[in-house]
């Protein structure tokens, strides 16, 4: 089954073909950071624009890229939540229209699934159950894949997502937006010792997370440098601060894993590229004896190709939207039939 998917969330529009959910024909991306990067951060009116200037544009160049024509597309899935309300509107209007205009199915797919549905494009093997840490620019928890379509969420952050934090670091130590990837170099440089940072350890569930604590740290630190006239380590700095965010998150996944007993773990969102989550998941991973998937840094951030994989899964489970289909803003990801 070939399933053309359309990804309009936040900054990059983005559409891929993808056979039974784990083969990608083609995987286009069209990104505006440069666009938003002059406002440290995404403009939503801007993004739902540019997301309508390159759509159609982009499904057209995807059916070339895939040498197909739009009769050899099987059915049509969409991020419909969570995501910038107006942009994912563009990608829902745009998937219905295909839907209706070609006679297809239209395949709602939360982002979120289809960030941990990365995971079954990179590894063929992969198959639930398995534990997945989702750390994202907005979201940050750890579920329980129990099934393709069926998920438990065992923790979540309170507060700040992961991805959140490290931009708005990044922003105040003056790197370019979106700053965790800058963020991420710097650090590979540095002491991860030098400054103390908090590891926060939020409410009474031992998996749940909190990252304002540390953001707000990490921005008192260089504030108070700034005033006294201190001069900071900035690769220590964004060392000590990557680390604090690995040690939150990495220790809680291996408890997850003990608890859950699954021999399967995996990573997937934009801050699963991040080198410090990769090491430490890799040298936990190693120690539980079980077996660790993250995607290649190219899977790891919003890309359409991922959309495709869930949606093939939502397709065989009966997950098919009509033309009320709506966006929104936030969604849970446990979801329900539409
Ligand atoms: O999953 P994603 O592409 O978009 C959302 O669904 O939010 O994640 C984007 C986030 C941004 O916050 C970005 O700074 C962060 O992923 N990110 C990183 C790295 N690469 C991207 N954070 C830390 N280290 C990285 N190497
Ligand atoms: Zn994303």
């Amino acid at each position: 089954m070939r399933i053309l998917a359309v990804e309009s969330s936040c900054d990059e529009t983005a559409v891929a073909i993808v056979e039974d959910g784990r083969r990608v024909l083609t995987d286009c991306i069209a990104s505006q950071v440069e666009l938003h990067r002059i406002y440290g951060g995404v403009v939503p009116e801007i993004a739902s624009r540019k997301h309508i200037e390159a759509i159609y544009g982009l499904a057209d160049q995807a059916l070339a890229n895939a040498k197909m024509t739009r009769q050899d597309i099987d059915a049509v899935a969409v991020t419909y939540a969570p995501g910038l309300i107006g942009a994912v509107l563009v990608g829902v209007n745009f998937a219905k229209s295909v839907s209706l205009a070609l006679d297809m199915p239209l395949i709602p797919v939360h982002h979120i699934r289809g960030h941990i549905a990365a995971n079954y494009l990179a590894f063929q093997e992969l198959k639930p159950p398995f534990l997945c840490l989702v750390v994202s620019g907005g979201h940050t928890m750890i579920v329980d894949v129990q099934d393709y379509t069926k998920m438990q969420i065992l923790g979540t952050t309170l507060d700040d997502a992961a991805g959140e934090c490290f931009d708005k670091v990044a922003r105040v130590l003056g790197m370019p937006y979106p700053g965790g990837a800058a963020l991420d170099k710097a650090s590979q440089n540095g002491d991860d010792t030098k400054y103390l940072l908090p590891r926060s350890k939020p409410g009474t569930n031992p998996y749940d997370m909190s990252f304002s604590g540390l953001k707000t740290a990490a921005l008192n630190l260089i504030h108070h440098a700034q005033q006294v006239g201190e001069q900071l380590e900035l690769d220590s700095l964004c060392a000590s601060f990557s680390a604090a965010v690995s040690d939150t998150l990495v220790p809680r996944v291996v408890q997850a894993m003990k608890q859950t007993g699954y021999k399967s773990l995996a990573v997937a969102g934009g801050v699963a590229a991040n080198s410090r989550i990769r090491r430490d998941m890799t040298a936990a991973a190693e120690q539980l004896g079980v077996k660790l998937y993250m995607p290649p840094l190219s899977l790891c951030g919003d890309n359409a190709a991922m959309i495709g994989a869930q949606g093939y899964y939502e397709y065989l489970s009966g997950n098919i939207a009509d033309m009320s289909l709506n966006a929104y803003a936030t969604k849970s990801i446990l979801g329900e039939k539409l």
